[in-house]
């Protein structure tokens, strides 16, 4: 056969339909309705983002970090719409990796395969990072203290000790004073001292162990996970609002605008999860009826948990306590409630095992998806005989979450999640546009609904100039005090989205694009320049080394270049 060398070869629905046919698990049993859906949504949303970034967020916006949940909710509806139209086109696990084979061709999805590894691994890193911040608390609350160089990040612990010497024990948090006494109080291997967050990298060996010998998570234990990390979110609401003390809430805003927009990684991070529902397409009773209504009522759950809660902590204490990765129980443990306060750990700690599981059960699978594609090496794809499992895959993740784990600061990880999974939402949504432009989207079983986007589009972009000229004058007078070169390198992010804004009008007026999967690409694409350039040079980085990798291996390699 001849072989296929372009870039963008694509894969078509219906070779995408037949492989999974073809294989044994092809006809997997459709079990799965709206209920099932939304438990396991839940499962994948709610995990660190609430039980531990939340705190950050809540640090540097103040209670307006609030808001901020329900504009990143409303980017996730557009993108949950788009998940849910490719899912019923392609309903076969992959998720945006094999969306955007079938959209974009190759290298597209090797790129977003590649960014996947940042939704699915690299966000584990932060929830193995959380779970230890809530292990540590809960065996405090039993009376056992673990030492500081034990439980730490060494990062942390030594910015800490700096900041401790250059302005004094006064200007430290709770949880930097702990970090500073752990570098104080640290072995020393000559002049360096040993730090490691060993709960970190144990929960993650333990969690790989389980899902290497086949732990799945069958509908029972996962919605009875789901009931206790809901009752957890819950209890600290009902409960904390006794303890609310409104004088917290005011300044609602207390870092403006800039404050409350850096909480965009943290906050957006609690949301990652709601398009794993996609991946079990295949085992849904109805995916075009049940699957978008599950992601929004996932959605809509989790943005009414997410306004509560972050209320009630910013109002149990100052916001600038919160800098802590435990506020769930760091809120009670400061209003004097240590009982209620070890219930929540307890509790977080077993809500927080369940997140963990889900994404080390997904992502050895997405490797196993690009590996049977041949983008990734054949090990990848090795099934264990007796356990029936990824097995390499499984292990090679495990490596790459727990060792990290060790020795980083969360908030890294949390970034770096955030730029990666942007990056797939906005293909994911452009997608639409394709199906739609190709007709691929006659055969969608759901489709997202559509409004002609050909003047609205533009009219939005022209509405928000206006906006600027009338009620920005903050943001005019900041870009007329900047030079050519400060633009380039300050506003380099923002001048992409506008640059985004002013093509997709014109090409929805060209090809009257359907509006929402552009609102979907544009709030995203928003929210994602919020992240700060240093985040974008790390991703593309990243990317890079992902693009030395396909054209070394997959390019050559893969299935479709063969002609197979
Ligand atoms: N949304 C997931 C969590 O918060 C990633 O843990």
């Amino acid at each position: 056969m001849k072989k296929n060398t372009s870039l963008f070869r694509k894969k078509t629905v219906d070779q995408i339909l037949n492989d999974a046919n073809s294989r044994e698990h092809g006809g997997l049993a459709r079990i799965l309705g709206v209920r099932d859906l939304v438990s396991l949504g839940i499962a994948a949303i709610v995990g660190a983002g609430i039980f531990s970034t939340i705190g950050l967020a809540s640090y540097n916006g103040g209670p307006a970090v609030s808001l901020l949940f329900i504009f990143t909710a409303i980017a996730c509806v557009f993108t949950a719409l788009s998940y849910a139209q490719f899912a019923s086109t392609v309903p076969v696990s992959g998720s945006a990796y094999t969306y955007a084979y079938v959209a974009f061709g190759e290298l597209f999805a090797w790129i977003i395969g590649w960014a996947l590894i940042l939704e699915y691994a690299v966000s584990n890193m932060v929830v193995a990072i959380s779970w230890s911040e809530y292990f540590t608390s809960m065996l405090k609350g039993f009376g056992i203290v673990l030492p500081g160089w034990l439980t730490m990040n060494p990062v942390a612990a030594s910015e800490s000790f700096q900041k401790l010497q250059s302005e004094g024990v006064a200007a430290l948090t709770t949880y930097e004073k702990m970090a500073a006494l752990a570098f104080e109080t640290a072995p020393r291997l000559g002049d360096i001292p040993i730090i490691f967050n060993l709960p970190a990298g144990l929960v993650t060996l333990l969690v790989t162990a389980l899902v290497y010998v086949g732990i799945r998570e069958s509908r029972t234990a996962s919605n009875i996970m789901v009931i206790l990390k809901v009752g957890v979110v819950l209890l600290v609401i009902f409960a904390g609002a006794f303890y609310v003390k409104p004088e917290n809430w005011s300044p609602f805003a207390p870092n403006g605008m800039k404050g409350v927009l850096s909480g965009v990684a943290a906050v957006f991070f609690a949301f990652i999860g709601f398009d794993s529902i996609s991946t079990t397409a295949e085992e849904c009773k109805d995916p075009q009826r049940d699957m978008p209504k599950a992601m929004i009522y996932c959605l809509i759950i989790c943005t009414v948990l997410y306004v509560l809660i972050t209320l009630v902590l910013t109002g149990m204490v100052n916001y600038k306590e919160l800098k802590v990765s435990d506020p769930l129980a760091f809120v009670f443990q400061k209003n004097g409630l240590d009982f209620m306060a070890g219930v929540i750990s307890v509790s977080s700690v077993i809500a927080i095992t369940s997140a963990l599981l889900v994404y080390q059960l997904g992502q050895p699978r997405i490797w196993m998806t690009m590996s049977r594609d041949g983008l990734l090496w054949k090990k990848f794809a090795k099934i264990h005989p007796k356990y029936q499992t990824p097995s390499f895959a499984t292990i090679v993740t495990g490596l790459v979450v727990g060792i990290p784990a060790l020795f980083f600061k969360m908030d890294f990880f949390v970034d770096l999640t955030s730029v990666g999974t942007f990056f797939a939402f906005i293909l994911v949504c452009g997608g639409v546009l394709y199906l739609d432009h190709t007709g691929i989207s006659e055969r969608s079983k759901f489709r997202v609904p559509y409004v002609n986007g050909n003047f609205l589009v533009g009219f939005g972009l022209l509405a928000a100039i206006a906006g600027i000229i009338f009620y920005g004058q903050n943001v005019i007078v900041e870009w007329q005090g900047l030079s050519v070169g400060e633009i380039f390198e300050h506003k380099l992010l923002t001048i992409i989205f506008w640059i985004t804004w002013i093509t997709l009008s014109v090409m929805s007026f060209k090809y009257n694009f359907s509006l929402l999967p552009v609102m979907g690409i544009l709030t995203n694409l928003y929210l994602m320049t919020e992240l700060g350039a240093s985040n974008w040079f790390i991703f593309v980085i990243w990317l890079a080394i992902g693009l030395v990798i396909y054209f070394s291996y997959g390019y050559k390699k893969s299935k479709l270049a063969q002609g197979e």
